[in-house]
């Protein structure tokens, strides 16, 4: 595999095997362009280095650059953070920090594009949401750490506000890996099969859960494949993934029914 991170002054830039242009690619779309803007980019260099997004990067299917926000503290111990006004534990992403960096990083691209800030306090993420933003030409992905962000970073940056749950992480990157691998895998082409992610469970495709799946062996400690899956009559095979979907979707996430229905 041919991959390298390129260190420049304020970004690493993820470079993989120059994409080779041919004619018919003059008039294709650029790529999906990701920036990721952290305190800690190197919690992404295994995700980014295996598998399908290796290979998808490697194609040039999409393109993401990492960019160290601790790069543009001019101080000396390059702070970032601080306590927070009126007292109470932890610290603070600076105002006069975080707003500098995104601006710069947004300056650097001819398109604005769409800009992310992964918190907790954000709209809950989902399949739809992933659909919309593979349609976009860039993403900003703004990773917070710590107690937060100052307030004044949203108001001033007007982010939209991306939870991934009901849960605290220690910072926006895990977040943010989940939003590239969710949009990365729409991509036309990444994929090995096309149609592959439409049916995947919440897909445009369908919003309910994926049908139960078998493989090799047929029988294992006694239980065995459904008969109908090996039978090669396609569409006994369908009606029986469409019932076994709505079946395990009403077992396991019966609110999906409701949506679906409603
Ligand atoms: N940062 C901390 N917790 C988070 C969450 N649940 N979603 C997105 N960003 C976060």
């Amino acid at each position: 595999m041919q991959f390298s991170w390129e260190r420049n002054r304020r970004c690493f830039h993820l470079a993989g095997t120059p994409a080779i242009i041919n004619e018919n690619d003059q008039n294709k779309m650029p790529p999906l362009h990701f920036d990721i803007l952290t305190l800690f980019p190197g919690i992404f260099e295994g995700f980014l280095s295996e598998s399908v997004l290796k290979n998808a990067l490697d194609a040039d299917k999409l393109r993401i650059r990492l960019h160290n926000m601790r790069d543009w503290a001019d101080d000396k111990h390059a702070t970032m953070d601080d306590r927070p006004f009126g007292g109470g534990p932890g610290m603070v992403l600076k105002v006069d920090r975080v707003v500098p960096s995104v601006e710069a990083v947004q300056s650097q691209h001819p398109e604005p594009g769409r800009l992310l800030m992964l918190t907790p306090q954000g709209r809950t993420f989902n399949q739809r949401f992933a659909e919309s933003l593979v349609e976009e030409k860039r993403i900003l992905l703004l990773c917070g750490r710590y107690e937060g962000f100052d307030e004044r970073i949203v108001e001033l940056l007007k982010p939209e506000e991306i939870s991934i749950g009901d849960y605290i992480l220690n910072g926006g990157e895990i977040a943010a890996m989940v939003v590239i691998e969710s949009v990365m895998r729409l991509i036309p082409g990444v994929l090995g099969d096309q149609d592959s992610n439409q049916y995947d469970s919440f897909s445009s495709g369908n919003r309910l859960l994926d049908c139960a799946q078998y493989t090799r062996p047929r029988e294992y400690r006694g239980l065995a494949v459904p008969e109908v899956l090996l039978n090669g009559h396609h569409a006994e095979i369908n009606r029986w993934r469409d019932e076994n979907t709505q079946n395990r979707t009403a077992e396991k996430r019966p609110d999906l029914l409701e949506k679906h229905e409603s």
